[in-house]
């Protein structure tokens, strides 16, 4: 049979240009949304009687023979036949005989592409809550593991000052629960069915679009129709929520990569999820989040790529659009990819709580502590701020910490000094003066911790409904 569009045309298409206008090699990835589309659709034309049941019965039983033979690997797509829509119908048509081509009453490519794009989204939305649900899981798990871990707090990778490790933990949870947010409010607007909308202006059948969305679980229609077949902002908004969900991966990464150094050592990954030299055999790379790291890129790229191929399209539909595909799976793959890998990694990495001790011993990051001690004798803060200042450089010069230091030497640089502050400087009181809401002290995280597994709580609830809505 000849192209689905043969009509109007007296020559063949040039072969190199059918191979370079085709999408099939990537859009197959769309079939059971095209098929779940059309049968929405073929059940409508028979609801408003624009197609008789006989025809509608015997197109949806080719279409599921059709669904379940691509399933069983049994058909072979053909770049003739352009992309996923075309090569269903033909196949449909070869199954089931001429009234396989009634399907596409009242429906064109444009709007049924957007809404394939629309179901397929969808479903991963939901999918990537879930498993950003499961990487919080596992570290809150940690975090709780290491609510008397006290390592050094940073600011321009200066030890800066000492909070608890779970604290830090913590702080990835709040990011990646930013992420779940944004992706479960975008399910919103993914949920819109264009369907409908014809190849843009509508069509003169009476159909029923509501009853598509209804069937299909689509909250609502598109209201325009030259929107409904041009809009690929849902897909523009997935990828920017997945570039903040990579970003946030990737300084996780960094920050894994830095800790597992011999420099740190202050955490080691699992040998699972690390790999080895090829000719230094001492070293235990930490490949996965290097990977991680350097893979942000692509997604950057891919939502770059994006706003870049709709920038100045006109109204409606323009070839353009097929390119709104590669990029789309390429983000769903690598992002799959790397949450599946960081939640187990997270939960399996051997925390070094001796040297994270270590390392809070030798620093000055109690500094601001003694600081405020004298403040709360009534030196002003920027007095005592120069006061601790000379302190410090007096340890620096004299190989000491604070802690080594006499109360003679300390009197040294203010007479405000009395022993109480070897107390104010223990760690342990330094992380739990911060006793504010959102602050590092033992009782503030581990309130944040019971909010977190309330809140996963919720959000595990929220896939499984939406598991089954999306389907
Ligand atoms: N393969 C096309 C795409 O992905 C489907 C829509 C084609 N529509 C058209 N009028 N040629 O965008």
């Amino acid at each position: 049979m000849s192209k689905l569009w043969g009509g109007r045309f007296t020559k063949k298409t040039d072969q190199l240009v059918e191979e370079y206008t085709a999408s099939i090699s990537f859009d197959k990835e769309l079939a059971q949304e095209d098929i779940q589309g059309s049968l929405a659709h073929v059940t409508m034309l028979g609801k408003q009687g624009i197609l008789p049941a006989e025809d509608v019965e015997a197109i949806q039983d080719g279409l599921h023979r059709v669904l379940q033979r691509i399933k069983r690997g049994e058909i072979e797509f053909a770049i003739a036949d352009e992309d996923i829509h075309m090569n269903i119908e033909k196949t449909l048509i070869d199954d089931i005989g001429p009234v396989g081509g009634k399907l596409h009453t009242g429906r064109s490519r444009n709007d049924q592409v957007a809404t394939d794009m629309h179901l397929y989204l969808r479903k991963r939305v939901v999918e990537f809550v879930g498993l950003l649900q499961k990487l919080q899981e596992a570290l809150v798990g940690q975090a709780k593991e290491n609510l008397d871990t006290i390592v050094p707090g940073y600011t321009h990778l200066q030890r800066a000052q000492p909070i608890l490790f779970a604290h830090h933990l913590m702080a990835y949870v709040s990011m990646f629960g930013r992420d779940i947010e944004r992706l479960q409010d975008s399910y919103k607007r993914i949920n819109t069915l264009p369907l409908g909308a014809g190849a843009l202006a509508g069509t003169t059948f009476p159909i029923d679009r509501h009853f598509v969305a209804e069937q299909l679980g689509f909250d609502r229609v598109y209201e325009n129709s030259l929107d409904a077949v041009s809009d690929r902002d849902f897909i523009v908004e997935f990828l920017s929520h997945a570039a903040l969900v990579m970003m946030h991966l990737s300084r996780l990464s960094e920050e894994l990569i830095l800790w597992s150094s011999t420099e740190f050592r202050f955490v080691e990954l699992d040998d699972a999820f690390c790999t080895g030299s090829s000719i230094m055999p001492q070293k235990k790379n930490p490949d996965v989040p290097e990977l991680v790291r350097g893979k942000t890129g692509r997604v950057y790229g891919d939502l770059m790529g994006l706003l870049t191929v709709l920038k100045s399209l006109p109204l409606a539909y323009n070839k353009d659009m097929q390119e709104d595909k590669e990029g789309m799976f390429d983000t769903v793959r690598t992002m799959q990819g790397a949450l599946q890998l960081f939640a187990p990694m997270i939960a399996t990495m051997k925390v070094n709580k001796q040297q994270m001790r270590q390392a809070v011993n030798q620093d000055f990051s109690n500094a601001t502590d003694i600081a405020d001690f004298l403040v709360g004798k009534g030196l002003p803060f920027r007095q005592a701020h120069e006061v601790i200042g000379k302190t410090v450089l007096y340890c620096i010069e004299n190989n000491k910490y604070l802690l080594d230091l006499t109360l003679d030497e300390f009197k040294q640089f203010s007479p405000l000094f009395d022993d109480r502050i070897y107390q104010v400087l223990q760690p342990e009181q330094v992380v739990n003066a911060r006793n504010v809401y959102g602050g590092t002290a033992t009782v503030q995280v581990e309130a944040a911790i019971g909010r977190a597994e309330q809140q996963l709580a919720q959000t595990a609830t929220w896939v499984e409904e939406y598991l089954e809505k999306s389907k």
